[in-house]
C-alpha cells in the first residue's frame, strides 16, 4: 500500500513536467460525454497510456487521455475516459486517478456518466443530478490498509454529493431553460446490462438510474475530503423499460445530448 504513495509522487511528479500545475476540479467525463475537455482554454493533453501506473483504458469511444487547462475560469484536469472494473481492474485501479487529482490539489471533483433510466418519468435524452448512490457492485476501492494521509478508515457518506454543488446546477439549469432531473444512482459492476428484475429490485430500493461506473470514484473522492457534482446522461431507459438495450442507443443518446451537457457542466462551474 505504501507502493502508492511511490506511485502518487511518480505520477504527480511526471505530470507537473508536462505542464500540469494547480488543479482545482477533476473531471470525469463518461462514454461520448469527452467532448467537453475538447473546450478547455490552454489545454495540455497527455494520453493515459504515456502516464505512469495508468492502466490502458479498452473500451470503445473513450478517447483515453487527460486534458489540463482552464474551463469556465477553472483550472481543470479532465479525464476524457475513464476506467472500469468490469474491464477487469481493481476497484484501487480504477480510482488511482481520482488520488491523482486529490495529490495534485482538487479540491472537488465532477463525475458524469451515462445511465439507464429506472425512474419511469424519465426519457432517453434527459440529465440527472445524482444526488446519491447506491453501491451495489459488491466491492468498495478502500478495502484493504487505509492511508490516514488520504482520509479516515470509516468515512462518512452521509453527505457524499455535495448539497450546495447540486443547487448550482439546479440554478445553471433553470438559467439555461433546460429540465434537469434528479435521483438516486445505483452502481452495478457490469458489464451485463441489468435483468428487468434486477431494475424493479433497483426502483424498490430507491434508485432512479443505474450505471457501471461512478460510486468508485465518488467513494475515493469522499475519502479524499473533494466536493461532489454528479451529472448521469440518461440514455435509455432501463431494461424490461423498453424492449432491449443495447449500446449503441447509449453512444446515440449521448450524441444528440452532448451539446446540452456541456452547457450544464460549463455554466455550474461559472458559478462554483
Ligand atoms: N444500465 C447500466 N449501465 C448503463 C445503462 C443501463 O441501462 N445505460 C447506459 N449505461
Amino acid at each position: 500500500m505504501s507502493n502508492l504513495l511511490e506511485e502518487l509522487s511518480e505520477t504527480t511528479a511526471f505530470l507537473r513536467e508536462k505542464g500540469v500545475e494547480e488543479v482545482e476540479f477533476g473531471l470525469i467525463l463518461g462514454s461520448g460525454l469527452g467532448e467537453l475537455a475538447d473546450e478547455i482554454k490552454g489545454a495540455v493533453k497527455i494520453s493515459f497510456s504515456d502516464v505512469p501506473h495508468f492502466p490502458v483504458s479498452t473500451v470503445v469511444g473513450h478517447a483515453g487521455q487527460l486534458v489540463y487547462g482552464t474551463l469556465s475560469g477553472k483550472k481543470v484536469l479532465a479525464m476524457q475516459g475513464r476506467f472500469h472494473y468490469y474491464e477487469g481492474h481493481s476497484m484501487q485501479t480504477v480510482t488511482y486517478p481520482v488520488r491523482v487529482m486529490a495529490a495534485l490539489g482538487a479540491h472537488s471533483i465532477v463525475v458524469t456518466n451515462a445511465a439507464g433510466g429506472v425512474n419511469e418519468s424519465f426519457e432517453p435524452g434527459d440529465l440527472m443530478l445524482i444526488t446519491d448512490h447506491i453501491n451495489y457492485t459488491g466491492d468498495n476501492p478502500l478495502i484493504g490498509e487505509n492511508l490516514e494521509e488520504f482520509g479516515p478508515r470509516f468515512p462518512d457518506m452521509s453527505h457524499a454529493y455535495d448539497k450546495e454543488y447540486g443547487e448550482m446546477a439546479h440554478a445553471a439549469a433553470s438559467r439555461l431553460g433546460l429540465h434537469l432531473q434528479e435521483g438516486v444512482y445505483m452502481g452495478y459492476s457490469g458489464p451485463t446490462y441489468e435483468t428487468p428484475a434486477e431494475i424493479r429490485m433497483s426502483r424498490t430500493l430507491g434508485a432512479s438510474a443505474v450505471g457501471m461506473s461512478t460510486v468508485a470514484e465518488v467513494i475515493v473522492a469522499v475519502h479524499s475530503g473533494m466536493r461532489v457534482l454528479g451529472i448521469s446522461c440518461i440514455t435509455n431507459l432501463a431494461a424490461g423499460m423498453q424492449s432491449s438495450l443495447n449500446h449503441e442507443e447509449v453512444v446515440e443518446t449521448t450524441s444528440r445530448i452532448k451539446e446540452t451537457f456541456k452547457t450544464l457542466v460549463k455554466e455550474t462551474l461559472k458559478e462554483i
